[in-house]
């Protein structure tokens, strides 16, 4: 088990705020710190990260938490391991053995099986057996430098090969089939997961293999085969070859669909490139982008699917503050075809001839209808208003509005009201959306633990102060808890806090948000921080804590209904003259 001295003596080498920093830049709000949340896309921060707690926790999407949950949410890692990487950082010595803890234990596992897997799948290629695969790879263009640069290999037309192959390595097949390298029938027989395909591991910026991407050599369905998810890959939070690419961005990123894009970009000296992995761009790809560069050069397939998912992705990417510009592919069908076709030079002129997002889907669209007809001229002018609504900036939104305005003979003014009524209405969808969002995904927490007790609004108000109070103001523990018990408590989680804070406190411990919320789920641990947050702003007078102290009491002292009933006539009476007094 993690002692209290070891989590206390992480958090006194290591605050919040530098773990933080290291990943976002921070703003002074007064005496705490705020920033862009690291966990959904916004442009003004809602973060706050608060140093008398050393908690933090973000308005917009109810995130929050200690510096070991900021760890565990920004770097995927359990709650172990994040202490492990803290201590690590701190040069603190960590004397758990990876054997003792199940889930780190797991994870190392996985991780050696797919180095052996992506050995496996390498030696195949070599082999005579891998004749075929290795003539594929050599006729699309592969060199044999790439090959063993990227770890490409090929699993046999087999059914258990790897399997048999793990197996003398001594590893159990049920850790293969949570690796993902073994499938299950409905039967429950084990088989492998990938057969007879060219294989490309996927590699995270950390430089482990968390997954593999397996090809057809022929036509056959379908193209591509991926690991699913594990518990150390999650496809929406890496991007293929990220791990080369981060060593090479050089202010901007080249983003691609496929892997053979990635890597034939690669080949030909465009080393700053990353694909996504078999899905649409998500916004924690995005940020992760955002974490190693300010532009993305997107060359998505020009095929019509690959030009709508690009544009999708131009929009997460520019919502994290990226810059976006679009590659115009001309007569190929993607990034890998056009270099092989016109060569490493005419891809750097198209990637200096990309276009931003608005020039390029102005262009597009002048393709598309006929300017000689008034029908085609107004039907332009209306799309391209919607265009530049987006534009953030001013000055380039008038520079845009000048040259439409030349363009098709309309005049200035009129494209700029109508321009600023698309944006007006736009603020306020966009202001609605948000506010539902934000009232939806912040009250998500504390409604589910306050679900059944929304009568007693006012009590649970009363018990959150008093737990916000003892935290900021341990010194005065005991008078608090000289008032009020256990018994006193609502919210069966105010109960768990509170009976935190009294072991905590019979041990002679600190009131650290850490050490009362150790053992603690990430749920319980973000009501906890939300709590903290809600009474930031509140002063903590001793008088206001007692006002809360007593709402708490007297609400247990309260009858109910039912109470009254049941009383026998003489004590009603007696109750009945009491309160008379009392009103008087
Ligand atoms: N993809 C997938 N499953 C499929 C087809 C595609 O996961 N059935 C993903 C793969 O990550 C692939 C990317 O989508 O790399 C792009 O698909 P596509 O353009 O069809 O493949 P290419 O990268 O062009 O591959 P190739 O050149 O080998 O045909
Ligand atoms: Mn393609």
């Amino acid at each position: 088990m993690i002692s209290d001295d070891l989590i206390m003596e992480i958090k006194s080498k290591i605050n919040i705020e530098d773990m933080i920093s290291k990943y976002t830049i921070l703003k002074r709000d007064g005496k705490n710190n705020k920033c862009i949340c690291l966990f959904h896309s916004e442009k003004t921060p809602s973060m706050v990260i608060y140093s008398d707690t050393q908690s933090f926790y973000c308005f917009g999407c109810a995130v929050g938490g200690d510096v070991f949950s900021f760890i565990m949410k920004v770097e995927n890692l359990g709650y172990i391991e994040s202490i492990k990487y803290l201590c690590e950082i701190g040069g603190i010595s960590f004397d758990i053995s990876d054997k003792d803890n199940q889930e780190i234990e797991t994870k190392n596992i996985i991780r050696k099986i797919n180095i052996d897997t992506a050995k496996f799948f390498y030696q195949n290629l070599k082999s005579e057996y891998g004749k075929k695969a290795r003539n594929y790879l050599f006729n699309r263009g592969f060199s044999i430098n790439i090959i063993k640069k990227y770890g490409i290999g090929y699993a046999l037309d087999s059914w258990s090969s790897l399997l048999d192959y793990l197996k003398l390595k001594k590893y159990k097949i049920f850790d293969m089939y949570q690796a993902g390298v073994v499938s299950k029938s409905q039967k429950g027989s084990y088989y492998d997961q990938f057969r007879d395909r060219i294989i490309f591991p996927i590699i995270d910026i950390r430089g482990n293999i968390i997954a593999f991407g397996g090809r057809v050599l022929d036509d056959t369905k379908p193209k591509y085969l991926n690991s699913s998810d594990t518990i150390i890959f999650k496809k929406s939070k890496n991007l293929f070859s990220m791990n080369f690419a981060k060593k090479h961005i050089d202010k901007t990123v080249v983003l691609v669909e496929g892997y053979v894009d990635a890597i034939s970009l690669y080949q030909h000296g465009f080393k700053n490139v990353v694909a996504t992995l078999g899905t649409s761009l998500t916004s924690e790809q995005s940020r992760l982008i955002s974490r190693y560069s300010k532009k993305v050069i997107i060359g998505y397939d020009s095929d019509k699917a690959g030009q709508i998912a690009g544009i999708k992705a131009s929009n997460l990417l520019s919502e994290v503050g990226l810059d976006v510009n679009m590659i115009n592919l001309k007569d190929c069908k993607d990034p890998d075809e056009y270099i092989k076709k016109y060569g490493p030079d005419r891809f750097s002129v198209i990637i200096n001839d990309s276009q931003n997002i608005t020039d390029f889907e102005i262009s597009k669209l002048k393709k598309s209808i006929d300017m000689d007809t008034n029908q085609g001229v107004s039907n332009y002018i209306k799309q391209v208003i919607v265009l530049l609504s987006k534009i953030k900036n001013e000055i380039e939104r008038d520079v845009y509005v000048l040259r439409i305005s030349r363009d098709t003979n309309i005049s200035k003014d009129i494209i700029t009201s109508q321009v600023n009524k698309v944006i007006k209405s736009n603020i306020f969808k966009k202001k609605k959306h948000q506010y539902r969002k934000l009232t939806n995904l912040s009250r998500f927490n504390t409604d589910n633990f306050i679900r059944g007790n929304e009568h007693f609004l006012r009590e649970i108000k009363a018990e959150q102060g008093i737990i916000a109070f003892i935290l900021k103001n341990s010194n005065n523990l005991n008078d608090v808890l000289s008032n009020i018990t256990i018994d006193d408590f609502i919210l069966a989680i105010d109960k768990k806090i509170f009976s935190s804070i009294c072991d905590l406190s019979a041990k002679g411990g600190n009131m650290d948000f850490s050490l009362l919320s150790k053992n603690f789920s990430e749920k319980e641990k973000e009501y906890f921080s939300s709590i903290l947050v809600k009474f930031d702003i509140i002063s903590n007078k001793k008088e206001e804590i007692y006002d809360y102290i007593d709402i708490l009491v007297r609400y247990k002292q309260r009858m109910t209904k039912e109470d009254i009933i049941n009383m026998d006539p003489d004590k009603l009476r007696d109750f009945y003259i009491n309160l008379k007094e009392k009103s008087i």
